[in-house]
């Protein structure tokens, strides 16, 4: 049993099988040959001979002779048809090996020319079918990452066509002297063209993020330095809108290992959405706290909340919850999707949680501490 499944599975054990059971069809070949032509051809023979027994004294020798001629032929018309044999068996056991790399050149031609649903046939437990399994992952990660670029197009696509059409409207309204030429009108494709702009930075930070690591540089920072430097530049926004941001960070915190810019970066794009999705009057409380190796950020507010059908959701490329409301405030909901890549990247976590719609919103993520 154990010898079955070592042989199932190398190919070279079936190999060295295969040949051995070319050479011991031959080999059995030959010997039925052998006794089945022999008994025959030296009666054939002694017959030849029958009229010279009585007279002739070199009969012995020729008897011999002879005998060994007629085996030479037996032996000669059985070695052909053993060969004969031997090649069709080999024939068959080299097709087997040989047919599903064939399949698999053809499949891996069909991809490159961007077929790629195409599949192999796994054909057996051994190498060849490690090959094709392996290949059949290639094929579906080629499938995915296709599938992601075309998804990214259209996306984008989307995304870009309603500032547009907005724009375009507006300005046919002008020609057309429908809309007054006044400064409210003028205002309103600037915001157009201002979130055009936003989009397009969102979307260069976003294949930035997605390119990986390039670009990170991790280094030890306090907690409250990123902090401080994201709530610095928020604040006058915070307090425009009258929504109250509150600061809760112990002073002990080790350092992370991070890179600035990004961590800020994350923390700015989860303070604005707590901003964006807190109404006036609300709060907005933002703590780190160590927990083991790491330290965990937190952004919490009183706003809006989040049904809990949207919360899986909410890290995903161009997802807001509600798209009229949050494209009032310029959302193109990538914000998230930067913020996930950017702490990844650095090694953390990032997740968002809410107890339901109008009940606040918390988001945390976390930077792995710095060990000295
Ligand atoms: N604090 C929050 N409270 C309620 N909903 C939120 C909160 N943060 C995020 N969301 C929801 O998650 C969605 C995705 O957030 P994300 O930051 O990725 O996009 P966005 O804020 O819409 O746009 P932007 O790309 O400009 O950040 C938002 O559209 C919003 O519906
Ligand atoms: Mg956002």
């Amino acid at each position: 049993m154990n010898l079955l499944t070592r042989i199932r599975s190398h190919l070279g054990w079936k190999l060295m099988l295969s040949y051995l059971v070319v050479i011991a069809a031959g080999a059995v070949v030959l010997v039925v040959m052998v006794q089945v032509q022999t008994p025959s051809a030296i009666a054939r023979h002694i017959q030849r001979m029958a009229s010279h027994i009585a007279s002739d004294p070199g009969l012995e020798v020729d008897l011999q002779h002879n005998f060994t001629s007629a085996i030479s032929e037996v032996t000669l018309v059985a070695a052909v048809a053993a060969v004969i044999v031997a090649v069709v068996v080999s024939l068959f056991t080299a097709r087997r090996i040989v047919t599903p790399i064939h399949e698999m050149m053809a499949a891996s031609q069909r991809i490159a020319e961007g077929n790629y649903q195409q599949r192999v046939f796994v054909p057996s437990e051994d190498e060849l079918g490690g090959l094709a399994t392996s290949f059949n992952q290639m094929a579906d990660t080629l499938e995915r990452t296709e599938q992601r670029r075309l998804e990214l197009i259209g996306d984008v696509a989307h995304e870009l066509r309603t500032p547009l059409s907005n724009i375009r409207s507006v300005m046919e309204g002008l020609i057309d002297g429908v809309l007054p030429a006044e400064p409210a009108t003028y205002q309103g494709v600037q915001s157009e063209v201002s979130r055009l702009q936003r989009l397009v930075h969102d979307l260069q930070e976003l294949s930035k993020a997605e390119a990986g690591q390039a670009g990170l540089e991790l280094r030890p920072i306090e907690p409250a330095a990123l902090i401080a430097a994201a709530t610095q530049r928020l604040r006058l926004q915070f307090e425009d809108k009258g929504v109250r941001l509150q600061e809760d960070v112990p002073g002990h915190l080790p350092e992370v290992l991070a890179d600035a810019a990004r961590s800020t970066q994350v923390l700015l794009n989860l303070l604005g959405n707590a901003l964006q999705y807190t109404p006036e009057g609300g709060e907005v409380t933002v703590t780190a706290r160590q927990q083991g190796a790491e330290v965990v950020f937190l952004v919490k507010d009183t706003g809006i909340g989040i049904a809990p059908e949207h919360l899986p959701h909410l890290f995903e490329r161009f997802y807001r919850v509600d798209k009229s409301r949050s494209r009032a405030g310029g959302g193109s909901g990538i914000g998230l999707t930067i913020s996930r890549h950017w702490v990844e990247a650095q090694g953390g976590r990032i997740w968002g949680e809410s107890e339901g719609e109008g009940r606040g919103s918390t988001f945390g993520f976390t930077l792995p501490t710095s060990v000295s």
